[in-house]
């Protein structure tokens, strides 16, 4: 069973706007996703029924303090976590991260070696060399291959010492598209006793996340890059939320994830990963028969839909990263710059980014832009792979598509794409 694209964009009322006569066409979805009608009821029910804070005796406050518990069982089911607790909410990927520099930063001393791939979005990067500067740990780059575009493990045994405490890592990379062998990482640098933090943020959009199966200590995800509000979302293992030192104020709980959880937070994008969790259960529901099976063993029938409905999006989105990469390469002097071998579109998100000698990046941008195709260009905050193939200033033409474009948009962009380059 595939997806019915007709059902699928029926859930998204963004998906239906045109301008001037001319359809949105959203191949910006690295950058943020559009919302489903679940998101939307929601986040409205939430601002009209619960709006008050937590913890108090009338029916707002008691509704308000259910719907922060469910938004934390949803994710937890997300994740495949072991707990709600596990589950911090946050304004995005980026604040929860320095967040957690400043824990973690107390457990290091100078000396100790951190290792950063060289796949990191920035906000899985900065973070971690500003705590580094300031604790005088040693920083390790891991290096990707520019030219299958994945690490080679061995490189990062080689890395590995007896000083090693900590590893930020790149899921999926927003700029290659590639998809990295977490597990595998994760169980050499656990083997020399690291930490390791995970950035799922363009994972999660693509594919199931199982935290258990992955042996990671953190992963972090955003939750308007999965179809749901501005909103950013951390699991950590308990006895680590539990016990790292924490900057929180002296009125707030001690528990996890109330001590992490600074402030009052917005209840109404928490409602919204409610819904857009709903959501992606229907996905599994509707169009995810032939992947069942494939859920952890022993998971809840919430984690095993959302697994299904990840899987067959995964599968559907490989037909648009195979006509896309197959275009794309068809047009004269284009470079992908990602994996572009078609046995391996299991190993990347359909995240496609590519360059052309000559061709400004954000001219072409600008031209799709022109015909309501939407992409973006530069380093889109990726500094350590512009670095790594040398075009930091220039950058690419990042295409990004998800389970609800099709294939008829990506001959449009295509269409685009060759015209520019045949007027060059
Ligand atoms: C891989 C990756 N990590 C981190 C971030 C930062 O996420 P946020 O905007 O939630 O801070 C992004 C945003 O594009 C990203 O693509």
């Amino acid at each position: 069973m595939t997806l019915d694209l007709t059902r699928i964009r029926a859930q998204f009322p963004a998906l239906a706007l045109a301008d001037d006569g001319r359809p949105r066409v959203y191949l910006d979805n690295p950058a943020g996703t559009q919302v489903p009608q679940p998101v939307i009821d929601r986040m409205v029910d939430c601002l009209v029924r619960t709006n008050a804070n937590m913890g108090g005796h009338f029916r707002t406050t008691i509704d308000a303090t259910e719907l922060v518990h469910q938004a934390h069982l949803a994710m937890a089911d997300l994740y495949h976590a072991n707990s709600e607790r596990e589950i911090v909410f946050g304004p995005n990927m980026t604040s929860l991260t320095f967040q957690m520099t400043r824990s973690l930063g107390t457990r290091f001393q100078p000396g100790d070696e951190m290792i950063v791939t060289a796949m990191e979005h920035d906000g899985n990067n900065t973070p971690w060399r500003l705590m580094a500067a300031e604790r005088g740990m040693v920083v390790k780059t891991l290096p990707f291959d520019p030219h299958t575009y994945e690490f080679d493990l061995a490189q990062l045994d080689a890395l590995i010492t007896e000083r090693t405490r900590f590893a930020a890592l790149n899921m999926a990379s927003n700029l290659l598209g590639t998809i990295n062998p977490i597990a595998e990482m994760c169980a050499r640098l656990r083997a020399a006793g690291a930490i390791t933090y995970v950035d799922a943020v363009q994972y999660a959009p693509h594919g199931a996340i199982d935290v258990q199966a992955l042996g990671c200590d953190f992963l972090v995800s955003s939750a308007y890059k999965w179809y749901g509000p501005h909103q950013g979302v951390l699991w950590g293992r308990e006895d680590l939320l539990q016990t790292l030192p924490v900057w929180k104020l002296e009125a707030a709980g001690n528990d996890s994830p109330n001590r992490w959880e600074t402030g009052t937070q917005s209840h109404e994008g928490q409602a919204g990963c409610i819904g857009a969790v709903e959501y992606l259960q229907w996905v599994g529901q509707e169009f995810g028969g032939e992947f069942r099976g494939a859920a952890p063993a022993g998971c809840s029938a919430r984690t095993a839909d959302l697994h299904s409905a990840m899987r067959a999006m995964a599968a559907y989105e490989e037909s648009l990263s195979e006509r896309l990469i197959t275009g794309l390469r068809a047009i004269d002097g284009v470079e992908i710059r990602g994996i572009t071998n078609l046995e391996r579109l299991s190993h990347r998100v359909p995240t496609v980014s590519f360059t052309r000698p000559g061709l400004d990046n954000t001219a072409v941008a600008r031209h799709l832009a022109d015909h309501n195709v939407y992409v973006w260009s530069g380093h889109n905050y990726a500094l350590p792979v512009v670095d790594a193939l040398g075009i930091r200033d220039t950058g690419v033409v990042r295409v990004g598509p998800t389970h609800y474009n099709t294939l008829e948009e990506i001959d449009t962009l295509l269409a685009l794409v060759a015209d520019v380059v045949a007027a060059h």
